[in-house]
């Protein structure tokens, strides 16, 4: 497959027709926890972001129900979480006077927060360049490419993700008008979680009576773990917060950049400034094949077709269950779909290995919890 050719963006912002105002909820009912929903050019893109769903996965494991809930991220408007941090991110930007219409907004990423800042960048009328490694995915560059954003692959030599990282400052510091999100420094990223994500999930556990025990999360950035883990601890103090990593590539244990994995979107070779390991419980480690053969059984034998983080996490959040017990609330997130994975070992046949998780899992099925302010359709038939 060619690789996307850079793109100029020539397409102006949409004018969006204002919401009718009972339909415009007052900023802590955002979605994103941000007011980007007031923002002209976010009005309506805001609409499609959070407030996704929520499945509690049923399963037997080793001989024994168990049920780990899930947030259904992958139905966010670009296909991951990563839409709730460039919505948050971005409209405050705007808010705050420092990103305008023209301006370029340039970013390093593993590509689902290249994908996410090209939509909502788009829809603000900036222009976008990202900066990406260049052993991700051929599906992760023709989307930003589709977006008409420009893309730069960065190879190891170059020094790749932080590499990567290094370029966006050095375009920044030649050109005026280049806005930089910073997704790793940035704490309006865990924002975008502690006022979205993590309250989503206390409204939808508590809706079926429930409050969580722990939750767990892959990460990239950190931002998930990091203000999912704030809102739900302010809620219930208790409650324990699992990062994870991939085993063959234990990053947040050793703190430097160790192996190599296949988890895309998670353990980008250094921890993140935002990610406070002091503050969260022991990382959750987790075999990449293992995550794949969960991912792949999500979609062969539920139709959930998600991307192998989400097997990570899945596998993460059993093993935090295990340390508490069978009945206890865990929450993971499900972060993305499996389209991006069609060139990738996840459409592949896995070797089964010792010691992997998977195998012992059967998935019995899921109940859907709705989403906060969704309209349940199936009971309003
Ligand atoms: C597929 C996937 N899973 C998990 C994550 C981790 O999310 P966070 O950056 O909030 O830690 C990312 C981040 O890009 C991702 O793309």
């Amino acid at each position: 497959m060619a690789l996307p050719q850079p793109v100029a963006p020539s397409t102006p912002p949409l004018a969006r027709p204002p919401r009718p105002a009972d339909a415009n909820p007052p900023a802590s009912d955002s979605p994103c926890g941000t007011r980007a929903a007031a923002l002209p050019g976010l009005a309506a893109m805001a609409g499609l972001v959070g407030r996704t769903p929520m499945l509690a996965l049923d399963m037997r494991v080793r001989g024994r129900r168990r049920r780990v809930h899930a947030k259904a991220e992958y139905l966010n408007l670009t296909g991951s979480i990563k839409d709730r941090m460039a919505l948050h991110v971005l409209g405050q930007a705007v808010e705050r006077g420092e990103l305008r219409p023209g301006d370029t907004i340039a970013e390093a990423t593993s590509g689902n927060t290249g994908i996410s800042v090209c939509a909502v960048g788009r829809a603000l009328g900036c222009e976008v360049e990202i900066f990406m490694p260049d052993w991700l995915s051929r599906e992760r560059m023709a989307l930003i490419g589709s977006f008409g954003a420009r893309l730069r692959l960065v190879s190891r030599e170059e020094g790749g993700f932080l590499g990567a990282i290094g370029l966006t400052q050095a375009l920044a510091a030649s050109h005026p008008r280049v806005y930089l999100p910073r997704q790793f420094d940035n704490t309006a990223n865990v924002d975008a979680h502690a006022l979205g994500t993590g309250p989503e999930i206390l409204a939808q556990l508590a809706s079926v009576g429930l409050a969580p025990r722990a939750f767990v999360a892959g990460v990239g950035t950190g931002g998930t773990v990091m203000g999912v883990g704030r809102a739900l601890r302010a809620a219930h103090p208790g409650v324990r917060v699992h990062p994870l990593e991939p085993a063959e590539s234990p990053t947040l244990s050793t703190g430097h950049k160790v192996g190599s994995h296949r988890i895309q979107g998670i353990s980008d070779e250094f921890v993140p400034a935002i990610c406070r390991l002091a503050e969260l419980d022991a990382p959750i480690a987790v075999h990449d094949g293992d995550a794949i053969l969960m991912a792949q059984r999500l979609a062969r034998e539920l139709g959930l077709g998600v991307g192998i983080s989400s097997g990570a996490n899945l596998l993460g959040a059993l093993m935090a269950q295990d340390r508490l017990d069978d009945d206890s609330v865990v929450v993971t997130i499900l972060c993305d779909d499996n389209k991006k994975y069609l060139s990738t070992d996840l459409m592949r046949d896995e070797p089964l290995r010792a010691g992997y998780l998977s195998p012992q899992v059967e998935l019995l099925g899921y109940e859907v919890i709705a989403a906060p302010g969704k309209v349940d359709a199936a009971r309003s038939l």
